[in-house]
């Protein structure tokens, strides 16, 4: 690799060669297939495929056509299972030809940043935050700017984000339900930062978008419905995918869709083509595009899922750790006993339980815990989780009385 090259890769990658390093060279590399490995370490699945989907992609890899398995782009059928979905989830007229089909969100937030963001744009996220934003931002040459939550309430900071903009902001990324919070911003919450963020384009003569990444908008728990900022805020792209509510990573399909009531709707489309050809064809395979109106309507049980968030929440707050309760999404954000959360994952790994070190994804002094972990390894680990606070903080009465 010559040194430009080198160069390009180091400014590209942010904070995700210490979380690649981590994954390759940590005793979860080594022990995670084991039969007693406890595994909460990332949002796989940990559990058999639903049979519905196992059925819906071997019905529909027998091919009808000639050309079945031709070239596919946004198909039609595709957009308008995707346009329905949308609209019955946001009560906003989503139409088909504003739905650019893709491979996953991945997909999707590329091409939303090659598609309104110039190099050196800034665009503003919320930290914590999916790591993989920050390479998607570089790559496309846009500068992020990072505002972390409210500590106390893991809250969206509307202020702290008003306070970020600048006339070079082009987008905010919002992330609701949140990876890894849990949290679900509420209307007044989203209003509030639309009503500003419309003042302030206006202000800056400068349009700001949101690029919405609702990939757990459907995983939501007692019975809370997650609010897209499409429903507040006209200038917002959708960002979706089935990978999540399907727990199907490796199957790749979601979109991008474009607000109906954004008036240069008419101008992004055509260009939204041109960049996914340009980008390296991203489009979903033509399988997932034949069986997506059989797939949309599945999910994984959200119920049983609660049942692990209530389990592990109220099992880890009498063990004595500090840890809030997730709204929606896979993920428990608790506290670590110690600052150093590297080295309480390394204890806990020790034990066979794997977790996902805040300081890997911007947030020193916490851990992520995913709830995509099976029943047998969650009971298991909860031992493990009481042994290691005392062995992290020997003297500490832990039990509360
Ligand atoms: C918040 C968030 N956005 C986007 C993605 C990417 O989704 P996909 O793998 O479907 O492209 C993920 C996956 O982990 C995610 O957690």
């Amino acid at each position: 690799m010559t040194r430009q090259q080198r160069h390009h890769t180091a400014q590209i990658a942010g904070p995700l060669p210490h979380l690649f390093r981590f994954l390759n060279e940590s005793a979860w590399a080594r022990r995670r297939g084991a039969r007693e490995a406890m595994d909460f370490m990332l949002g796989s699945p940990q559990e058999m495929p639903l049979p519905e989907l196992t059925a819906a992609l071997k019905y529909w890899g027998d091919p009808l056509t000639k050309d079945w398995f031709g070239y596919k782009w946004s198909e039609s059928g595709s957009r308008e299972v995707s346009a329905r979905s949308l609209r019955e989830r946001t009560g906003v007229p989503f139409a088909p030809e504003d739905i650019a089909m893709t491979n996953g969100a991945f997909g999707a937030l590329g091409v939303a940043l090659r598609l309104i963001a110039a190099p050196g744009d800034e665009v503003i996220m919320s930290i914590p935050a999916w790591p993989f934003y920050e390479p998607l931002l570089r790559d496309a040459g846009v500068v992020p700017v990072k505002v972390p939550v409210r500590s106390d309430t893991l809250e969206l900071d509307v202020a702290g984000i008003a306070a970020a903009v600048t006339p070079h902001t082009r987008a905010i990324i919002l992330n609701t339900p949140n990876t890894p919070t849990g949290r679900i911003y509420s209307r007044k919450t989203l209003r509030t930062l639309a009503n500003v963020i419309e003042e302030q384009s206006r202000c800056n003569d400068r349009r700001i978008y949101f690029i919405s990444d609702e990939v757990y908008a459907r995983i939501t728990f007692d019975g809370v419905r997650a609010m897209s900022p499409a429903e507040v805020y006209d200038h917002t792209l959708v960002v979706y995918s089935w990978s999540k509510q399907l727990l199907m990573p490796g199957q790749r399909i979601g979109y991008l869709a474009l607000h109906p009531r954004m008036p240069e709707r008419d101008e992004l489309r055509d260009a939204l083509l041109m960049t996914q050809i340009a980008g390296g064809f991203i489009f979903p395979n033509a399988l997932m595009q034949h069986a997506l109106a059989d797939l949309d309507p599945l999910t994984i049980d959200i119920e049983h899922l609660q049942r692990k968030r209530d389990r592990m929440v109220g099992a880890l707050r009498e063990i004595g750790y500090d840890v809030q309760t997730p709204e929606g999404a896979f993920y428990l954000l608790p506290r670590s006993p110690i600052p150093d959360d590297m080295a309480f994952a390394d204890l806990l790994a020790a034990r066979d339980v794997f977790v996902l070190p805040g300081e890997l994804f911007e947030y020193p002094g916490y851990f992520r815990l995913s709830l995509t972990a099976s029943d047998d390894m969650i009971e298991r680990s909860l031992p493990h989780f009481e042994a290691v606070l005392r062995q992290a903080r020997p003297d500490e009465a832990l039990i509360a009385d």
